[in-house]
């Protein structure tokens, strides 16, 4: 436990830039594993999840080299990887033990797959059940009440065969997983999204010459012998910890920043639909445009603005999912109401961010209130104005815990937060960064 004080801010103004994107950062040594011969990965997050990732890769005896960030990976081809010593540890990272699922099925030994103490409270169902109907053997040594959880075991099986999967809930780290055992499947294999999610996956998997096809929100892969490597991959800055940035800049007065070299994959993007929907005052500058399915990415420059509240359907969800803690600090500043529907995904994240966040915010006087409605929950924030100072908890989460701090630099006092340790998941660097460029009062 790291307890951390919170001072209110005047402003923001400077440039930064940020670490590297955390789920581009996985995808690159995933792929470039299984792919043949070497590719090179520049600016690879160092964040605690993604160093699972590659942690895990060189216990399935790939070759990694890395200095500082830069990564050189020398891929063992699709069915290359080996047995490791013992079983693999994961921390707390979902996208690592669900697209682990996706490759492990593929291969011929068996291994388990342990992970921390959060991680150990994710459901894993919606991983599992479209593998086993690919024919994978995979198992949690952990079931209770209609839900399976880590640790998992996964034995070879001879063959895997494609299916046509549509997906009960919206989650790139699920139809990853699918894709990636796709790869060893007979056939095509395809998956219906119920909206669209971040495609990460399916832009490496194009850049290594994957036959892929995309429909909206349909994907298809065919079953390969073998995965070409990319060559070379570069990695922008990660727009969910840029998320922070933008949203302290948008409420604080006379502040702007730019933030340089940063992930701008649409699929990533809701979050800068919405705050303009809001009124904010955000210019992208492209510097790779989104074309023949690369990354984007370039500098976002923002400003202080007045905001009014809007509403946020389901469709949206997917597209800022990650930034929906730190929208919801910026809603209690958004004249009138904002409401934001069908947030339930939230209770299964590293922790309930439904709850960490509606507690933290409403010690701190905000109006939050969320609306049940069979399945589904809407979250109701009004306007406040103000926040008033407290004692607030993380719960461990990096998210809740980088959304309490910039709500902190709102507050009329000083806020303590419990923990910040936990922040290293995603951003290590987060405090630093955010030190650089605030004004204190
Ligand atoms: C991620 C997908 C999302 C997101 C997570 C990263 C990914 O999770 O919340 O932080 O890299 O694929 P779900 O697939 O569970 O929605």
């Amino acid at each position: 436990m790291k307890p951390f004080w919170i001072e209110p801010a005047s402003s923001i103004k400077g440039e930064i830039i940020l670490p590297s994107d955390k789920s581009i950062s996985h995808r690159a040594v995933f792929i470039s594993s299984i792919a043949k011969n070497k590719t090179k990965v520049e600016n690879f997050s160092l964040s605690k999840d993604c160093l699972y990732t590659l942690q895990a890769f060189k216990k399935l005896k790939v070759k990694i080299v890395r200095n500082k960030n830069t990564l050189t990976i020398y891929g063992k081809g699709l069915k290359g990887l080996k047995k490791p010593e013992g079983s693999l540890f994961l921390g707390d990272s979902g996208t690592t033990i669900r697209l682990l699922c996706g490759v492990l099925v593929g291969q011929n030994f068996s291994t388990t797959l342990k992970a921390g103490p959060s991680l150990s409270q994710r459901p894993m169902r919606r991983v599992l059940e479209p593998l086993r109907m690919m024919g994978a053997d995979i198992d949690s040594l952990n079931k209770k009440e209609n839900e399976e959880y880590p640790p998992l075991l996964i034995k070879p099986v001879r063959k895997l065969k494609s299916i046509d999967y549509t997906l009960p809930v919206a989650s790139a780290q699920v139809k990853s997983a699918i894709l990636l055992a796709g790869l060893f499947a007979d056939g095509i294999t395809t998956v219906r999204e119920p909206i669209k999610t971040r495609d990460h996956t399916e832009r490496l998997l194009y850049q290594c010459g994957v036959d892929i096809q995309i429909k909206k929100e349909k994907i298809s892969v065919r079953g390969s012998k073998v995965l070409k490597t990319a060559g070379y991959i570069f990695i922008p800055g990660d727009f969910s910890s840029a998320s922070f940035f933008i949203a302290a800049t948008i409420l604080l007065r006379d502040s702007s920043l730019l933030i340089k070299d940063v992930g701008l994959n649409p699929t990533r993007l809701g979050l800068i639909e919405v705050l303009k929907r809001m009124g904010a005052n955000i210019e992208l500058n492209y510097k790779i445009p989104d074309k023949d399915f690369h990354e984007p990415w370039g500098d976002i420059f923002v400003r202080s603005s007045a905001l009014k509240g809007v509403r946020i359907t389901k469709d949206e969800i997917p597209l800022l999912i990650d930034e929906l803690p730190i929208l919801m600090v910026i809603s209690c500043f958004a004249e009138g109401k904002t409401i934001i529907e069908s947030v339930e995904e939230l209770r299964v994240k590293e922790t309930d961010r439904i709850n960490s966040m509606v507690e933290g915010l409403s010690s701190m006087g905000a109006k939050i209130s969320v609306e049940k409605k069979d399945h589904r929950e809407d979250l109701v924030i009004e306007s406040v104005g103000y926040l008033k100072p407290a004692k607030l908890k993380t719960f461990g989460d990096h998210r809740t815990a980088m959304s309490l701090v910039i709500a902190g630099l709102l507050a009329k006092g000083k806020s303590l937060i419990d923990d910040i340790s936990c922040v290293d998941k995603s951003f290590p660097n987060f405090l630093n960064i955010l030190k650089k460029v605030v004004r204190s009062q």
